[in-house]
């Protein structure tokens, strides 16, 4: 899919200005396949991300079995096969860019007495797999090929699962999502033990089709999830909210090239990835909420969000699980910010599509801003402005190709990167909805 790699040059031009709607949520999307091919009966799912990411779940849950069926944009319908009904693939199944859709999927694998093969591209072949594949082997799983626990990777799901109790060693919803559908099709109560929360969406969609999900507080940040197993999940319809880490993009571009004043209309504001707005809110930007409202079980909001100055903040290690994804993004407006800022505790974004700490550090030299990365922390000088002019290289990553584009949205000179083509990963449609806010992208 993609074979030839599209360079695109953002430049400095008038405000942005409009109103726009960022396509669907990618977690909640992936999850709504899922849990739809493990419910019984049709479940139907309006506002789906019809990213590649997202596609390649449809995909793989319809290779196991289930029946999915577009009947038009973003509207899907997925008649499913029950908890452990899945049917053994007849190829491997290929995940493309998606760490998410792959992961999960190994969890609901693990949990039906099916082998199957998993793939994926470049980036996800060096995406560690072992962190996922540790507690599914303990749920009586068996990984039968793997070089050194990355894709492609053959597992043989249990034929009788072991309900566990799991303390994710890294914070993961990824991680925590695997073993809660796995452990759907184990007896008794599957435990997972985070010592800092996590995104909650599986937790909140099990119990939206009527799986007994018990959530408890553990510690200071984290939670104890007790599911339990082997429920027949009856199907829901499923509104997918607009995705606030694609939102993101749009609304630092709004923030930093003077005169913006756009509107992202109902933005998911679930508190567990509202990181990046609370760190923004720090700074002094405008976003205003308006018409603050629930909609399919998640808080919505209409983000007003206008130009302005912004100032330095330091980021706490524990807000990380919150804005895992947004810290690219977020290192822009820390260049367009006066001081330094300082985010702590980003090993995680080692591990995402690309490495994400040094290609951040990297997307930003490349266009005289200062920053360095100190241990697992990234520092950016701030001062305002950022000269531009760098081309910067992707590495099959979707958030540092936006990321540096809206960089070159508000430098003095243009931003290029050697390939957009994985923005359609998670953001089809991007290139025109910035376009139709004003912004220069060629
Ligand atoms: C996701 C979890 C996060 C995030 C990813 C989506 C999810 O990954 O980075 O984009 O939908 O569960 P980790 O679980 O690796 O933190």
């Amino acid at each position: 899919m993609h074979t030839d790699p599209v360079p695109l040059t953002a430049r400095r031009r008038g405000p942005l200005r409009g109103r726009v709607r960022v396509p669907g949520d990618k977690s909640i999307s992936h999850r709504a396949l899922i849990l739809g091919a493990l419910a019984v009966g049709e479940t139907g799912i309006g506002g789906l991300l019809e990213g590649d990411d997202v596609l390649r779940t449809a995909k793989a849950v319809e290779a196991l079995g289930a029946l999915v069926e577009r009947r038009g944009a973003g509207e899907w319908v997925v008649h499913g096969v029950g908890v452990a009904g899945f049917a053994a693939p007849a190829g491997a199944l290929d995940f493309g860019n998606s760490g998410t859709g792959c992961r999960l999927m190994l969890g609901a694998v693990a949990g039906c007495p099916i082998t199957a093969t998993f793939d994926g591209d470049a980036s996800l072949r060096q995406r560690p797999m072992r962190r996922v594949l540790d507690p599914l082997e303990r749920i009586g799983a068996r990984t039968l090929v793997a070089t050194d626990g990355r894709l492609p990777l053959t597992l043989a799901g249990a034929r009788e699962p072991i309900p566990i109790v799991f303390e994710p060693p890294v914070p993961s919803a990824q991680l925590k999502s695997a073993v809660l559908l796995a452990g759907l099709a184990a007896p008794g109560e599957t435990v997972v033990i985070e010592a800092e929360a996590t995104r909650d969406h599986t937790e909140k969609m099990l119990t939206h089709f009527g799986a007994d999900v018990r959530v408890e507080p553990h510690g200071a940040f984290g939670r104890r999830i007790t599911l339990a197993g082997q429920p027949e999940l009856s199907p829901r319809p499923i509104v997918v909210p607009a995705d606030p880490s694609s939102a993101a993009f749009p609304l630092v571009a709004a923030l930093i090239t003077p005169g913006s004043d756009v509107i992202l209309g109902g933005v998911m504001m679930n508190p567990l990835r509202a990181g990046l707005i609370a760190t923004l809110d720090a700074m002094g930007a405008s976003i205003e909420r308006l018409a603050l409202r629930n909609e399919g079980g998640e808080e919505v909001a209409d983000l007003r969000v206008r130009a302005g100055a912004l100032r330095a903040v330091e980021v706490p290690a524990s807000r990380a699980p919150s804005m895992i994804d947004e810290y690219p993004v977020l290192a822009i407006a820390a260049a367009f910010a006066e001081g330094t800022t300082v985010m702590r505790g980003l090993k995680e974004l080692r591990v995402k599509e690309s490495d994400r700490l040094v290609g951040t550090a990297a997307l930003l030299h490349a266009n005289g801003v200062e920053a360095e990365i100190e241990g697992d922390d990234l520092i950016v000088h701030g001062r305002g402005r950022a000269a531009g002019g760098g081309l910067v290289t992707t590495h099959m990553d979707h958030r540092i190709a936006m990321s540096a584009l809206m960089l070159g949205l508000a430098s003095e000179k243009p931003v290029k990167i050697d390939d957009g083509s994985f923005i359609a990963t998670s953001f089809p449609g991007f290139v025109e909805l910035m376009r139709g806010l004003g912004a220069d992208l060629s």
